[in-house]
């Protein structure tokens, strides 16, 4: 099949060299020129794993191509893909200021049918607006094409993002009419040869479906923070406690992880999108606001014992942070902890030594020329002559460090670990003031 993929981001990119690798002819538009360019020399502007390789190989074999130029990529295609961003606008909603843009773009350049899709998360009603725009466009040119608008969210993972694009969960579709449920079922069909189900449900079903699943994942992770709360309170081990619990098949054991709280590009600005659908339509929802402010107040708690520590001065201590981006295996930083933690300690008098695989470059634009931060090549590097080391996130080569070697390099041998990666009592033996979420502290 021809198809477009219009932004060429974490999403769009993603969504594109799956589909070509599926054998389908895919172009892949985005605004931003200097990202073309580079996709088109083979640079691909994110770390997700895998994904060079299929832009690459899908790229020379002329299945997948990358342009600015939006009309000739809508002319030659049939289905649509809508892969911009819907960043959180300032009363909580969603902006969707770029996706009503690129639907007004199709509506102008469009000669014939087509099945326009919206994979970027967006609000219920959104498909209806984009109806209407397309429908404006076409009468202001005296044109009478038709077309079908199709909500098909995306449930892919950053830095797993391939593998939950090429062998999914299931597939959300939304769309009001037969034929194009079919071209989306057979569209879908090489990613569903294990007996994953495609949903077919209507558009406003599909939109809000979207939005319950992240709700839901981050509601997850709220009470699992919040249950570690009343650990360090109890003296209860929140770690015997997420075992305890994530053993029933009806609880299950992901996303029940203590740490400094959901991030990323994602859960808090859907969280908002959805509490502001919610409170418009006149109905206040308790769980998702009580899971956000949950959230909030995790970075806070966390926070608060490193100030405790340092009875309350930071000024001129070093402290080393490992773990940038908002989770491991990616270089978002969007919303990301550290991002919250770093500004806080600096506000405090802290230095930063911070470590992160992939995410420094992206750290150093957000943070701008502050010479209170510098950026170590290695985490071992980060940890000299530091005061403590913060982990904000769990990278696999943070797991299994050399102890020893840490404390050579550190002046003091404090961790104020945001993601629970290591064992306190293996910790204390090692003679480090270890502390981590959920833990009994001293009044
Ligand atoms: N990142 C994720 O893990 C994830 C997962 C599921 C759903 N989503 C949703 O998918 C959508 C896209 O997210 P993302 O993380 O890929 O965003 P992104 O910011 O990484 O990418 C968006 C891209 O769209 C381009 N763009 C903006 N306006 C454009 C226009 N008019 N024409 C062409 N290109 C344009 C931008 O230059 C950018 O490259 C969002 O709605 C997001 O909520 C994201």
């Amino acid at each position: 099949m021809k198809l477009a993929i219009i932004g060429a981001g974490y999403v769009g990119l993603v969504t594109a060299a799956c589909f070509a690798e599926m054998g389908n002819e895919v172009i892949c538009v985005d605004t931003d020129q200097a990202k073309v360019e580079a996709l088109e020399l083979g640079r691909i502007p994110i770390y997700e794993p895998g994904l060079e390789d299929y832009v690459k190989r899908n790229f020379q074999d002329n299945r997948l191509f990358f342009t600015t130029d939006l009309a000739p990529a809508v002319q030659r295609s049939l289905v649509i893909f809508i892969a911009v961003g819907t960043p959180q606008d300032q009363d909580g909603s969603a902006d969707l200021s770029m996706v009503l843009q690129v639907a007004r773009d199709i509506g102008r350049h469009m000669d014939g049918y087509k099945v326009i899709v919206e994979k970027s998360t967006v609000p219920v009603g959104t498909a209806a607006q984009v109806r209407r725009v397309i429908t404006e466009e076409l009468e202001a040119r005296g044109e009478a094409f038709e077309f079908d608008v199709v909500s098909n969210p995306e449930f892919l993972k950053e830095g797993t993002a391939l593998d939950d694009f090429m062998k999914p969960d299931r597939i959300v579709v939304g769309c009001e009419d037969v034929r194009v449920a079919e071209l989306m079922k057979e569209l879908y069909g090489p990613f569903l040869r294990t007996h994953q189900p495609i949903i077919i449900m209507d558009v406003v079903s599909a939109e809000l479906t979207k939005y319950a699943a992240n709700a839901f994942l981050a509601t997850k992770i709220s009470f699992i923070n919040e249950i570690a709360n009343i650990c360090s309170m109890t003296g209860a081990n929140i770690k015997m406690v997420r075992q305890g619990i994530g053993s029933d098949r009806r609880i299950g054991n992901l996303f029940l992880f203590p740490g400094l709280g959901y991030g990323g590009s994602c859960f808090p600005k859907d969280m908002q999108a959805l509490i502001h659908t919610a409170r418009s339509l006149g109905y206040p929802p308790r769980i998702l606001e009580a899971a956000e402010a949950v959230n909030q107040d995790q970075r806070r708690i966390f926070l608060e014992v490193i100030r405790h520590y340092f009875m309350n001065d930071l000024t001129g201590k070093v402290v080393a942070v490992w773990g940038l981006s908002f989770k491991p295996q990616t270089d978002d930083i969007r919303e990301a902890p550290a991002l919250t933690v770093i500004s806080r300690l600096l506000e405090l008098g802290a230095r930063i030594q911070a470590h992160d695989p992939e995410a420094m470059t992206a750290t150093r634009q957000y943070l701008g020329n502050n010479p209170a931060v510098s950026f170590a090549a290695s985490a071992y590097e980060a940890l000299e002559g530091a005061d403590a080391l913060v982990i904000c996130t769990e990278w696999t080569k943070f797991r299994e460090p050399d102890f020893e070697r840490m404390k050579s390099l550190m002046k003091g041998p404090v961790i104020f670990d945001g993601r629970n990666l290591y064992n306190p009592d293996k910790m204390a033996k090692l003679g480090f003031a270890y502390f981590h979420i959920g833990q009994k502290l001293d009044p």
